[in-house]
């Protein structure tokens, strides 16, 4: 067999993996349709519309199934679904903070939405969901278009030609939010199972042969290098099916009156040139560049940023310099209104709040945000930590769990991989230590850096705490394959008092940058009390003024924290007369008060700041 070069091998290893799935990106600017608006609904506990009564999957002859038009065909026709006006649902959001009865609702709700549609003369149409939480089973006209699972992940269906109709098309969507023991996330998790159509809904039009995926960032200088005066991007474009002969592809940057054209060499080719002196992306100037992605049929353009991220020895580098970052912790959730997050606004103030205590980085937990979270991060110029909610005890030995935990990773990769914004794919949070485990975990970090070498990946990791050294290492054994080495420390909360950090310290066996993805304590907003009474917000502030004064002994290696957590958010497992349902977490209170531990990060990474601007200075 021909020797081929490791990078070819890398090269054929990746495209294969980006050959499988057939997300389409870059959907906010593609030519869409959207079907966002009231949806009617029917809540089905018992399944009725999907199985018979010997449970049994109904099949698309089967009238009574809850895809099929409710309309019975004639007076005598028996016919025990209906959809009105009366049960409507907004899309996106989530159902439970829309009628009290969804709001602990966990179970399958059909939406129905009917609309008119005026067919392109050509070209292909696909639904496009942003995200349903959890299993989606999606119908068309009676037709079943297809079955997704993973509640925070994009996906598309291809509509065939000849089943839209011009008017009183029917889509029929049923969403189910039950948890699993062998599903991504399992059954318990620290945050509100809100079920529901939680994000966009599009029909896209493209033409025939269209641009399905595009790849185009800055290649990585030499370990440690900055980037060149001439940075290469190096990247790729994906066709939805083989190119025609010769066909060519053109990657355009007007602002940098640059064209470069390449001859398609399969549904997957290949790009790289060189680009002219250019502004590099990073939270002090988000430079972003119009780009043109054109091939014979299709033409798309999006918003990129180019700079490089990497761990390299102790550091982390962007663009060729060390960073510390200045986090926090973020749900897709808004507090206020009891309901997920999912759009620019929503974003706006969350990055904003962020932006307001003072970071340049957010950890989006547990799960992939809306695409308005990264998207806006990219013009604030906030680093980005993105994660799939491999969380707790998932069922690591299940060969299917880990396929649905792939499954989740490539389509949040496949969604951001061109956000100058995003710099970590973090494969897990707080996943105890075992060889199967540990097994399972490397699988998804090889996948990841199968879609994508530009970006460090990570994991929170768990911590080895000895209580005799007062040294607390962080030696999980995941730690050798990540490239950033997190992890999550509670000390003061879950276990001991917040003065326990003056005699703590911390180390790694691994030669890689250390960074804190959580540590936090528990406060109600507007309950004061002496610094000793927990939940109160004196107990929160002197826990952070102690933590903050650890920081300050954290090995040299450490290159930043995102404490846990921004605002309190809804959690099932959190029942005391302080918390009532709520995380109470936050440095601002569930309704957007800030805490008085707030101020206390606020002014350490004010203090991180002028000290990094110093060092410029030098
Ligand atoms: C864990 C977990 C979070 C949780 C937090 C807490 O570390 O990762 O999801 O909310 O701790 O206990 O508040």
């Amino acid at each position: 067999m021909k020797k081929i070069s490791l990078l070819c091998f890398v090269l054929l290893i990746s495209f294969a993996a980006i050959a499988q799935n057939n997300l389409i990106t870059n959907i906010p600017n593609r030519k869409t349709v959207t079907l966002n608006g009231k949806w009617q609904y029917i809540v089905d506990p018992y399944e009725t519309g999907f199985y018979d009564y010997r449970y049994k999957e109904l099949n698309e002859k089967n009238g009574g199934a809850y895809w099929n038009t409710d309309v019975p065909a004639n007076k005598t026709a028996l016919n025990e679904h209906s959809y009105t006006d009366k049960n409507m649902l907004q899309v996106p959001g989530d159902w439970n903070h829309q009628d009290p009865k969804f709001l602990y609702y966990e179970g399958t709700v059909w939406y129905k939405k009917s609309f008119d549609y005026k067919k392109p003369a050509s070209g292909k149409v696909f639904l496009y969901f942003g995200a349903v939480n959890y299993r989606a089973d999606v119908y068309l006209n009676g037709k079943k278009l297809g079955m997704h699972k993973g509640g925070f992940t994009p996906f598309n269906f291809e509509v065939p030609a000849n089943l839209l109709k011009e008017t009183n098309n029917f889509l029929v969507v049923k969403v189910d939010n039950k948890r699993f023991a062998d599903e991504v996330p399992t059954l318990n998790t620290d945050w509100w199972n809100y079920g529901g159509i939680t994000r966009d809904v599009k029909l896209v039009e493209v033409p025939e042969n269209f641009i399905r995926d595009y790849f185009i960032q800055l290649k990585r200088a030499s370990p440690g290098a900055a980037p060149a005066k001439n940075p290469e991007v190096e990247g790729w474009i994906k066709l939805n099916q083989k190119p025609v002969n010769g066909e060519k592809l053109t990657v355009e940057i007007p602002e940098l009156k640059l064209k470069q054209q390449f001859t398609a060499s399969d549904s997957i080719t290949k790009i790289g040139f060189k680009l002219p002196k250019i502004q590099l992306w990073s939270p002090a100037n988000p430079k972003l560049y119009r780009v043109i992605i054109s091939s014979n049929q299709d033409k798309t353009e999006d918003k990129i940023g180019f700079r490089t991220i990497e761990a390299s020895g102790k550091q982390v580098l962007l663009n060729g310099k060390p960073i510390f970052m200045r986090g926090i912790s973020i749900h897709g959730e808004i507090p206020q209104e009891i309901r997920r997050a999912y759009s620019k606004a929503d974003a706006m103030q969350l990055l904003g709040q962020a932006r307001g205590l003072g970071c340049n980085m957010v950890r989006l937990a547990h799960y992939l945000h809306d695409e308005t979270m990264e998207r806006t991060a990219d013009s604030l110029g906030i680093l980005v930590w993105s994660e799939i909610p491999v969380y707790w005890t998932i069922d690591f030995g299940n060969k299917e769990v880990l396929n649905k935990a792939k499954a989740q990773l490539t389509e949040m990769i496949t969604r951001d991989h061109n956000r100058a914004s995003v710099i970590i794919w973090s494969v897990g949070n707080e996943t105890p230590v075992s060889p199967t485990r540990t097994d399972f975990m490397h699988n998804l970090i090889i996948k990841a850096k199968e879609l994508d070498q530009t970006r460090m990946v990570s994991a929170a990791l768990e911590v080895n705490y000895s209580a005799l050294k007062n040294l607390n290492e962080v030696n999980d054994p995941l730690g050798e394959f990540v490239d950033l080495v997190a992890f999550n420390e509670y000390l003061g909360w879950y276990g001991g008092l917040p003065d326990k950090c003056r005699t703590t310290n911390w180390a790694t066996p691994y030669n890689k940058p250390l960074f804190i993805s959580e540590t936090g304590a528990g406060a109600k907003g507007g309950f004061h009390a002496d610094s000793l009474t927990r939940f109160s917000e004196e107990f929160q502030e002197w826990y952070y003024k102690e933590q903050v004064a650890m920081l300050k002994r954290m090995p040299a290696n450490f290159v930043g924290l995102s404490p846990w957590v921004l605002n309190d958010f809804r959690s099932p497992k959190r029942n005391n007369i302080y918390q009532e349902g709520w995380n109470r977490k936050g440095l601002i209170d569930d309704k957007g008060n800030k805490k008085k531990a707030y101020y206390v990060l606020k002014a350490y990474y004010e203090q991180k700041k002028q000290s990094a601007e110093n060092q410029k200075k030098k």
